[in-house]
């Protein structure tokens, strides 16, 4: 039955190298990712010594980037790593907000089933408007004028912020370097999956709720489509995107390339059942074509459409459908913990 929905898509078929995949999503869909910084220096302070009862304390990090063109970017970061004297495995969270514990990250929880916990605020970088000439934004382009149809859109900012929380994530002993994973909610979803996408020395991306230009296929898709999301949020991509409105048949990749990218590594796609905005069967079905990409067990699943309550935790990508609104819940983050448990 899902073979038969997939093949009915007519997916475009993923390139023969990671390479072509990424020049492609990035020149069609977010634009190129900013260039790395040539160096990057930070300064590190303790903001609540005693949270987590004391057991991870939090610290404000600022990481101050050189960029090529000569200008330097900052922006903080917030750290709390289990102060047990052993390295952990980690979770960078991109959030909507500075603030930590928040409604969308249980630290205490997470940081006592052993993680380090990241957090970057994506207005930190630069913010979620159309207005191109402040935070990173602004060291990029002269004037805030994206000129070029690949200029990058903001998710690919985010994301080349997430990459450099990794730069500084491996300079840490606290972590275990090589089990760092991304994680983001809704059009955050969509950059922890960019961010992972193309840059493999993250262990595991996590998209909850992303939806459209994220974690759902975009052919058939219900809820959201290219059109509403480029006419609403034309600043989150590079202007090339703008051509598919109406026309996702002619899209010569589709949002499976971007789960399929962190094959060999994993991948986990969340699903809220009140989310049509989002559409969890054309974020299962990403799944069901993104597995394929995997030499063996990429995504185990029933042969049917998720049901509320499923989880899919056995292949190297995790899937499940929850009860509820379009949120990054608890029980979002203990789906994810279990699966990462599986995996060693
Ligand atoms: C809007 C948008 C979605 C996005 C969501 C969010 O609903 O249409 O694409 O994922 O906002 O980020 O909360």
């Amino acid at each position: 039955m899902l073979k038969e929905k997939i093949a009915a898509l007519n997916l475009p078929v993923f390139p023969s190298t990671r390479e072509e995949a990424i020049e492609m999503l990035c020149r069609e869909e977010y634009g190129y990712l900013p260039p790395k910084p040539i160096s990057m220096t930070w300064e590190d302070e303790i903001i609540v010594p005693r949270f987590c009862a004391g057991k991870a304390p939090l610290h404000k990090v600022t990481l101050n980037c050189a960029m090529p063109n000569g200008k330097s970017f900052s922006f903080p970061i917030y750290v709390a790593i289990p102060a047990d004297g052993k390295a952990h495995p980690a979770f960078l969270h991109i959030n909507f907000r500075d603030s930590v514990p928040d409604l969308y990250q249980p630290s205490e929880e997470l940081c006592d089933n052993g993680y380090a916990v990241f957090t970057v605020c994506y207005n930190d970088i630069t913010k979620d408007d159309n207005d191109f000439t402040s935070g990173l934004a602004g060291v990029l382009f002269e004037n805030g004028e994206r000129k070029n149809d690949t200029d990058c859109g903001k998710i690919a900012m985010w994301a080349w912020g997430a990459q450099r929380v990794m730069d500084y994530i491996l300079t840490q002993p606290g972590v275990i370097h090589e089990r760092v994973t991304v994680a983001g909610h809704s059009r955050l979803g969509k950059t922890a999956l960019l961010t992972g996408a193309t840059d493999t020395r993250f262990y595991c991306a996590i998209s909850n709720d992303s939806g459209c230009s994220g974690a759902a296929i975009t052919r058939e898709k219900q809820g959201e489509t290219v059109k509403s999301i480029c006419e609403e949020f034309p600043f989150w991509f590079c202007k090339n995107y703008y051509k598919y409105k109406d026309n996702e048949h002619n899209m010569p990749f589709d949002q499976h390339w971007l789960i399929g990218l962190l094959a060999p590594r994993y991948a986990y796609v969340a699903s809220a059942s009140n989310d049509l905005w989002a559409d969890p069967a054309s974020e299962h079905l990403a799944c069901v074509a993104a597995g394929e990409l995997w030499e063996k067990d990429g995504f185990i699943t029933p042969d049917r459409p998720p049901r509320i309550g499923d989880s899919f935790h056995e292949g190297k990508v995790g899937y499940h459908l929850r009860a509820g609104e379009h949120f990054f819940s608890r029980e979002d983050w203990l789906n994810f913990m279990t699966f990462l448990r599986k995996k060693g």
